[in-house]
């Protein structure tokens, strides 16, 4: 069985890496509007990932005022010691760059450019950023280039297969290496798929294969048997979970064989319940008032898709009032999973 060693053996960065090479790292995903610094710190308390990331950090073409207080506050935050690596999503390497020396200035030590995000066009990211940049790659040198020279710590990618073409991620890898880029995280989907279909873990095997930075594979990986066989069958060097870790943050002790391989029904019930209290009290030291609050823990309900509580789930997703989430929490709390009336 492959063993994860833990933080404990992986917290000490080396070669530009946030993890001790051969540690096989497991690592929170960026998750734009859900892994604030508050969901971050309870993950690091309770289930201690070897790395965090922080959502993307925008910056806008044009800029050159380097990050925004409440950039600095999220970029500033490591606690408990576990390596935080700071994402930004942009086109302008100018842009880029002050913000890359922002956040170091305000303590980051990793930094990481969205190459992967789908809506790379919209109101949410700046300009054509993010897997954008795999449709018109030709940008993509020189922003490597001025991001390495500016980046005084570890420096990764994080990107997709490809725009269109579901190989285009191995015409890259020579960029990648040849420009300095410490390691590649790869959601192996293209762009135009969006969450579509499969991730293929086969093409993470083969970029594994072809390239001599470490890969670390993300991509659906919502079970310790999913996790353990995506990095038996790509030898990747790590994983990453997203949208699994937020749905279930004990996932991390799942795979260190630490916690159960799946909880009991009741089990679940009880971990969401504890999990997401314990949220509404980080978030409302975090955010300002209670809509917000509200708002912000339904970006996380959101992304639990659990059949046997789809009606509480379904509850919390709708109720105006924080005192009605609580209320409903309550009965997950108990592990009860009758349904409502
Ligand atoms: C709501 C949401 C927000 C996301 N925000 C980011 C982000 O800020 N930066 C990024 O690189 N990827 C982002 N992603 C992509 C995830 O980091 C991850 O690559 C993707 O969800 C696949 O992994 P998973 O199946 O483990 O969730 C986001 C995904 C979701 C669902």
């Amino acid at each position: 069985m492959t063993t994860f060693p833990g933080a404990e053996t992986s917290r000490v960065p080396r070669d530009g890496l946030p993890w001790t090479p051969g540690a096989q790292p497991l690592m929170l995903a960026p998750m734009q509007g859900i892994t604030n610094r508050a969901l971050r710190r309870l993950f690091v308390e309770w289930v201690r990932p070897d790395v965090v990331f922080t959502e993307f950090v925008r910056v806008r073409r044009g800029s050159r005022r380097g990050l925004s207080a409440a950039d600095r506050d999220e970029v500033a935050d490591e606690p408990g010691g576990i390596p935080l690596v700071v994402q930004l999503i942009g086109v302008d390497a100018g842009a880029l760059v002050a913000a890359a020396q922002g956040a170091q200035e305000a303590g980051a030590r990793h930094l990481n450019l969205n190459v992967g995000c789908p809506y790379g066009y919209g109101r949410m990211t700046p300009g054509s950023s993010g897997g954008a940049l795999l449709g018109a790659p030709e940008a993509l040198p020189s922003i490597l280039r001025a991001l390495r020279g500016a980046v005084t710590g570890g420096f990764s990618v994080k990107v997709r297969a490809g725009y269109e073409d579901p190989r285009q991620i191995l015409s890259l890898l020579p960029l990648f290496e040849g420009e300095g880029v410490d390691f590649l995280v790869l959601h192996p989907r293209t762009v135009r798929q969006g969450y579509a279909g499969q991730p293929d873990h086969a093409l993470t095997a083969e970029v594994v294969g072809a390239t001599r930075l470490p890969v670390i594979a993300n991509g659906d990986i919502v079970t310790a048997e999913e996790g353990r066989g995506v990095l038996a069958q790509t030898g990747a060097a790590g994983l990453m979970l997203g949208r699994g870790a937020v749905s279930d943050p004990r996932l991390f002790e799942r795979l260190r064989g630490r916690a159960p391989a799946r909880p009991t029904p009741e089990g679940r019930s009880r971990e969401l319940g504890r999990y997401l209290r314990a949220l509404v009290e980080r978030y409302r030291n975090l955010f300002c008032g209670e809509d917000q609050v509200l708002y912000k823990l339904k970006e996380v309900v959101r992304h639990v898709p659990d059949p046997e509580l789809a009606d509480v789930f379904r509850d919390l997703k709708r109720c105006r009032t924080l005192s009605a989430f609580l209320g409903h929490l309550r009965q997950l709390e108990s592990g009860a999973q009758q349904k409502s009336p």
